[in-house]
């Protein structure tokens, strides 16, 4: 059996995320600026060093897959990876899955669904039409319900994200929630966090758990439900519903104790805390590096892995906990 990844504190790493770009077509507003400098195509890793990663994590243990961005479905060619990377499936890996804008959805439902993936997590802040505009600067929601609904046919189980935002979209947190249960897609609420200077006011929109529960609680019950994904969220079961409600509490219930994950930039850069300036250079050891050099890396990266984030969010603290944006990292 392989020799698991385990870090200083304990926590064993079983969940790879992967960006494989920085680009986007959308512009979210608490994700990204207006004006994002992209990395030139060529800082990129290819598919085969993306491969020869993955395959060195899956042959540690690690069993989830989630590939990201910026918006995974925009890197050129993109479903020969996902083709690729399914081959680990059934060989270690467990699940292969995606996050993504939805965007370019309906294009590559089916194709997802043949390379294996089972479910998908789609970003929707709001079901509005010019508020999907005002929020993403670029987007059209006819794209993404279109998305949502494609890969529901091709059997695809939809989760749908949504950053809860003061001011911006808290007063759809209950319209969304019977929208998504309603199609049978489980819907989870995310604290915005400190990623990145975007130029708006995240100390206003920060919305806390507890509201985002108070808000919810003045119609519904919430049930405990086993329903776990491996990542970050803790899920509710809604009685009125019959659907799953998933709260991501960076801000005011860290997770970290339990952190099971690490991230691959699209540049080949590992970083095992959102909130950490820290890196292992897995591109410069597969591209530089002799035999044993991606492993002997890896083993690193567990020794720098932090006890936890410390996102701070006030009035004292202006400006970004982490100069890196989101669509960096991948979340
Ligand atoms: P599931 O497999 O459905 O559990 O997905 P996930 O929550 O692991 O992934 P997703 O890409 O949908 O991320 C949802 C939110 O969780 C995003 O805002 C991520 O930035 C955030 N998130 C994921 N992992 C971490 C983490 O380790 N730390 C923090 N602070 N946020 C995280
Ligand atoms: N805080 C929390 N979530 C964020 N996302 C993007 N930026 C932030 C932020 N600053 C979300 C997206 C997507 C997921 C990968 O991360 O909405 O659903
Ligand atoms: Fe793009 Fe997602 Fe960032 Fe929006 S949140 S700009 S869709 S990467």
């Amino acid at each position: 059996q392989a020799r698991p990844l385990v870090d200083r504190y304990g926590r064993t790493i079983t969940y790879l995320r992967v960006s494989v770009t920085d680009r986007c077509d959308f512009r979210c507003t608490y994700c990204m600026s207006e004006n994002m400098q992209f990395l030139p195509r060529k800082e990129v890793l290819s598919f085969e060093e993306v491969d020869q990663i993955v395959a060195a994590f899956v042959s540690r243990g690690v069993k989830k897959l989630r590939l990201t961005g910026g918006e995974p479905l925009v890197r050129r060619d993109i479903m020969a990876l996902v083709t690729r990377l399914g081959t680990y499936l059934g060989q270690g890996l467990e699940e292969l899955t995606l996050t993504t804008n939805g965007s370019q959805l309906r294009r590559h439902a089916q194709g997802l669904a043949s390379a294996g993936v089972r479910r998908i997590n789609v970003s929707l802040d709001t079901l509005d039409e010019k508020r999907f505009a005002e929020i993403t600067r670029r987007g059209r929601i006819a794209d993404v319900l279109d998305g949502i609904d494609a890969a529901t046919e091709a059997g695809i189980k939809v989760k749908i994200n949504m950053v809860a935002m003061r001011g911006i979209n808290d007063d759809e947190i209950e319209p969304m929630m019977l929208w998504a249960h309603g199609r049978g897609h489980s819907l989870t609420l995310i604290e915005g966090m400190p990623l990145g200077d975007v130029g708006m006011d995240r100390v206003d929109a920060y919305l806390p758990l507890k509201e985002m529960r108070e808000r919810i609680m003045q119609r519904y019950t919430l049930e405990p439900t086993s329903y776990r994904t491996g990542g970050p969220a803790r899920y509710d079961r809604v009685r009125e519903t019959g659907g799953v409600l998933g709260f991501i509490t960076p801000m005011s219930h860290n997770f970290c104790e339990s952190c099971n994950r690490v991230r691959l930039t699209a540049t080949g850069q590992l970083y095992m805390c959102l909130g950490q300036e820290d890196m292992v250079d897995l591109r410069q050891a597969i591209r530089e590096g002799g035999p044993g050099a991606l492993d002997d890396a890896m083993e690193r990266a567990m020794i720098l892995k932090p006890k936890g984030h410390d996102f701070i969010l006030d009035r004292d603290h202006t400006g970004p906990a982490v100069s890196r944006h989101m669509s960096v990292t991948g979340g």
